[in-house]
């Protein structure tokens, strides 16, 4: 199959779908890979290193006018969907909850498009999960820009002139971002804390050194769906939380906080109060900005501060990585692109597979996934 990648559109993204040593692999299996010239530049994946990789570059038009698969990280624009022949399959991180009008936009075009969001979280699409690669690296990220940002060591640091003490670090949702902060803040030498509402992330806290801090009550332990998210709480629980959460984070010095329901707003777990309790030079950093952050401060894209506090709402944490988070994410491409080809290698995505069946929104001009169907 064709196989094509564009330059990101979306304004500070940097990251690209396909590095050079995932369109060798793509190559080596059989397929054509085309890519934009300066696609990579941005990630310090040069147009020379795609070159020797097998790829053919190209202007924008032509790569996508060829267009059989288009690997994209973001949701392209409608120039781009408008530039590409009925269909391609079009797979990415393209935000699909509840997003009736792309969906519908995508199936009039003929184009088959399928989210890397959707992927099922079962064994055989553990390493096609671009949302886990990226959360990953967001989470590791997450701690070095608060380590940044906070005006004092994370480390306990006894010297001649005196002690510093080490750094306090909360970690809201212990998720694959939360649970790499966690291993993260504890590498920098922090004291480190952290609450989920999954009781599965309990153990998880623990094996990495970090204290679990939650209100675990009936409806924590039935938290988890089969699926390995969380479920949205009750506001009897949100409140006990809040309190138990109130007390905590007024002691801490960084609080990172990741905690999602997917295809929802984030649950707001701090509150300006809340904020207003923490010492001066104390920093969060929202992950959940994106989401609506889960403190009601948060401005998306934007270090604010309130009194003493800053609050940091980075919205594309993995695009500050995006050497790193574009080689795993091209990697999840290269894992998924058996499932889009036939056995000649010709495009023929395996829709009866589950994995398809998860992600698939739109099939032949039709809206397909039952989140999005009338
Ligand atoms: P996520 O990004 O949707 O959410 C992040 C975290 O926030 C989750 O741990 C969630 O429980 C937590 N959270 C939600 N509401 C909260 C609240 N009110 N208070 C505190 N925390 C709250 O989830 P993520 O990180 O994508 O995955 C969650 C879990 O899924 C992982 O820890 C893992 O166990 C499982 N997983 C399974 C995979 C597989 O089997 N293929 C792949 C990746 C993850």
């Amino acid at each position: 199959m064709r196989i094509a990648v564009v330059a990101e559109r979306l304004e500070g993204e940097g990251r690209v779908a396909i590095t050079p040593d995932a369109a060798k692999a793509l190559i080596t299996a059989g397929h054509a890979v085309t890519v934009e010239r300066g696609a990579g530049g941005h990630a310090n994946y040069p147009d020379a290193a795609y070159e020797e990789a097998g790829a053919t570059l190209a202007a924008r038009e032509a790569v996508l006018g060829a267009a059989e698969v288009l690997f994209t990280v973001r949701r392209p624009d409608e120039e781009t969907l408008s530039a590409l022949p009925r269909g391609t399959a079009l797979v990415g991180l393209i935000e699909p909850h509840g997003d009736k009008a792309f969906a519908q936009d995508c199936a009039r075009r003929g184009i088959d498009a399928m989210s890397m969001e959707f992927t099922p979280r079962i064994t055989r699409a553990q390493s096609m999960d671009a949302l886990s690669s990226q959360s990953n690296l967001a989470g590791y990220r997450a701690v070095i820009e608060a380590a940044s940002i906070y005006g004092r060591a994370f480390p306990m640091m006894m010297t001649a002139a005196g002690t510093v003490a080490a750094a306090k670090a909360f970690v809201m949702g212990a998720g694959v971002a939360g649970l790499q902060a966690i291993a993260t803040a504890r590498r920098l030498g922090a004291i480190v804390s952290a609450t989920d509402v999954r009781p599965a992330a309990k153990e998880q806290v623990a094996s990495l050194g970090a204290k679990f801090v939650a209100v675990e009550d009936e409806e924590f332990r039935q938290a988890e769906t089969a699926g390995g998210y969380a479920k949205p709480m009750s506001e009897a629980y949100q409140a006990k939380q809040a309190d138990l959460v109130a007390s905590h984070i007024a002691k801490q010095d960084v609080v990172v906080t990741t905690a999602l329901i997917p295809g929802r707003s984030a649950p707001r777990l701090i509150k300006k109060a809340m904020v207003e309790t923490m010492k001066p030079g104390a920093v969060i950093i929202d992950l959940a900005a994106g989401a609506g952050g889960n403190c009601e401060l948060t401005v998306p894209d934007q270090i604010i501060q309130h009194g003493g506090v800053k609050i940091a709402g980075f919205t594309n944490l993995p695009g500050r990585l995006a050497a790193d988070a574009s080689q795993l994410l091209a990697k999840n491409f290269v894992n998924l692109s058996p499932l889009l080809a036939g056995e000649d290698g010709a495009r023929a995505p395996h829709w009866d597979d589950d994995i398809i069946k998860g992600m698939a929104l739109t099939r032949d001009g039709a809206v397909i996934h039952p989140s999005l169907a009338d």
